[in-house]
Order: structure tokens, then C-alpha cells, then sequence
């Protein structure tokens, strides 16, 4: 019988468990992402780049820098934890469930104010607040003068900053409709012939912010719609019971809140009622 003999994958640093477990005490309490165990590979790729960009000679002299809060590695060590997978429309009934449901009963519900807020929290690079502008768009060009505005914000500074661009490459957009494309897009030319920019009419309604949910908010409230999709899904529940207990404290009497495809509220917060599919509503 052949012996088999667990070959450890050649590594330019040494990255021990000991130093993984460091790093994830680290990114737990920046970012309250929880890194499992077996994201060492996915860990160690990540951050060795910083190590080359650093020239530092190993991971001690990385956490140590770490370590000591330097303010600028901390930012660069989040960026590169953080996993920004979205698209434009993810989990389209969400999108249907605003322009079908929630909007017409805003308009009865804020009609003394006609004013509607909504938070896009864990925005990454931008799909989500531009499908909820499109949305708005489409919705309220029958309802002229009403005050919408869409705060996006994440955690992540450079998301942020591409999603404050607007700019995409073409192939994002593909799942878009036609109509959607022709009405809030614009193609690039020449040598951006391959990307397009959301419409000024898009970008007016959104306010782009980099921010940490696990921190103080600059957001007073009432909120009236909360999208928060697909990021506590990294964070454990006691993290996830402050947040989603911090969201009802910002939101509107009666406001809704969206999650994840994989994540729910059960046994997590009692201050919600499942209207199903991942949808919410403030009880309390
Ligand atoms: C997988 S993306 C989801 C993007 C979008 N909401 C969607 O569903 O398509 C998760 C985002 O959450 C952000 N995030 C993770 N931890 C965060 C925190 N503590 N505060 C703010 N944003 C955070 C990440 O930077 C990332 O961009």
C-alpha cells in the first residue's frame, strides 16, 4: 500500500494557524466578519499582496502594523477581506415587491411629507442602489414631486468609490432589459465603447458613503426601506442581533427591511414580521 503524504502547498510566508487565528480576531473586530475555518488559502492570497506592496519580510511584521491600529493598513486590510459579489436586480422579486407593494402604499402613508428615504447598507459596487434608482424612476415619473433619495454606503472604501462612478464594464449589464438599458444608460464611445455610465438622473438620487455597519451611523431615521442583502450572512448572530435591532430603531413605523437569500431573522430579532421571500416589516 502507498502512503499518503499531505504535501503543505509551498509558501513564499509563513502562514501558520496561529497567525490566521490573529488575522481573524482582527477582521471580527473591525469588520465583524467571521472568516471560517478553511479561508486560510483565500486569507493568505489576499493579504500576501499587501506584504509584497508593504516589502514587509512576514505576517508578524503585518499584524503588528495590525495591531498598532495603523489607520491606512486597517482600511486596506478590510478591502481586502471583504467579498463584493452582487449584480444589477439580484433577487429581482425584491425590485417587483417595491414598484408593486411598498411604493403605492407609501404614497397613502408619507403623503403629508412625500418624502421616501432608503438605505442601501453593504452597497459594494453600486448595482443595488442604481436597481433601486431605476426602480424609483420608473415608478414615481407618474407621481412628479416626490422627494426620493437612496444613501448607499459600505464598509469597503474601494466599492465605494467604483460605485460612485457609475461606470461598468458592458457584460454587467447584460441581464438588464432593453428598456432599462436605453432609458438609464449611457453607452460609452471610442476607447469606452466597452462600458456605460448610469444616467445623471440615477446618480442625482443616490448619496455614495463609505461606512462601517458595526460603528455609529450618520443616519438618523425614519428610513423607510432598508436593503441590507447578503452581508450579515459573514457575521454571527449576536452581531447580527445589534444590527438588525439598530436597523428597527432607524426605520419608519411599519418600514421594511431586505435580506439575503441566505440569511433570516429566526431566533435572531423579534422586532420584524416575515412577509416572506426575504422581505420584513418593522413591528416594534
Ligand atoms: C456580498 S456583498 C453584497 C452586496 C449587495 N448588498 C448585494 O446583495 O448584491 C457584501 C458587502 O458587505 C460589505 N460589508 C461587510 N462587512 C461590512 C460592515 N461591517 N459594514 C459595512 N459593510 C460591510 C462588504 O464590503 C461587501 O461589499
Amino acid at each position: 500500500m502507498v502512503a499518503k503524504i499531505k504535501i503543505d502547498k509551498a509558501r513564499e510566508f509563513e502562514f501558520t494557524e496561529e497567525i490566521f487565528d490573529k488575522i481573524r480576531q482582527l477582521v471580527k473586530l473591525h469588520t465583524g466578519i467571521v472568516l471560517a475555518d478553511g479561508k486560510q488559502d483565500m486569507v493568505y492570497g489576499r493579504l500576501t499582496r499587501r506584504l509584497r506592496a508593504l516589502d514587509l519580510p512576514n505576517f508578524e511584521s503585518y499584524l503588528s502594523m495590525i495591531e498598532q491600529e495603523d489607520e491606512e493598513e486597517l482600511i486596506q486590510l478590510v478591502n481586502a477581506i471583504t467579498t463584493n459579489l452582487t449584480s444589477f436586480f439580484r433577487e429581482e422579486h425584491h425590485f417587483g415587491y417595491l414598484k408593486s407593494a411598498i411604493f403605492p402604499s407609501l404614497l397613502e402613508k408619507n403623503a403629508a411629507t412625500r418624502r421616501i428615504r432608503i438605505w442601501s447598507a453593504g452597497c459594494s459596487t453600486g448595482e443595488e442602489p442604481y436597481s433601486i434608482a431605476m426602480t424609483v424612476r420608473e415608478f414615481f415619473s407618474d407621481y412628479p414631486g416626490w422627494d426620493v433619495k437612496i444613501i448607499a454606503t459600505d464598509l469597503d472604501s474601494n466599492v465605494v468609490a467604483k460605485a460612485e462612478t457609475g461606470v461598468y464594464d458592458k457584460a454587467r449589464v447584460d441581464g438588464v432589459s432593453l428598456e432599462y438599458k436605453q432609458r438609464w444608460m449611457k453607452r460609452g464611445k471610442g476607447e469606452y465603447s466597452e462600458q456605460v455610465k448610469m444616467k445623471k438622473e440615477l446618480q442625482e438620487l443616490i448619496t455614495f458613503k463609505q461606512l462601517n455597519l458595526l460603528h455609529e451611523w450618520p443616519i438618523k431615521g425614519p428610513i423607510d426601506i432598508i436593503f441590507c442583502r447578503n452581508v450579515v450572512i459573514y457575521f454571527d448572530k449576536d452581531t447580527q442581533r445589534t444590527l438588525f435591532g439598530r436597523y428597527a430603531d432607524v426605520l419608519a413605523d411599519d418600514g421594511h427591511l431586505f435580506i439575503g437569500h441566505s440569511e433570516n431573522m429566526f431566533n435572531v430579532c423579534d422586532r420584524f414580521e416575515s412577509l416572506g421571500h426575504t422581505i420584513y416589516q418593522r413591528t416594534s
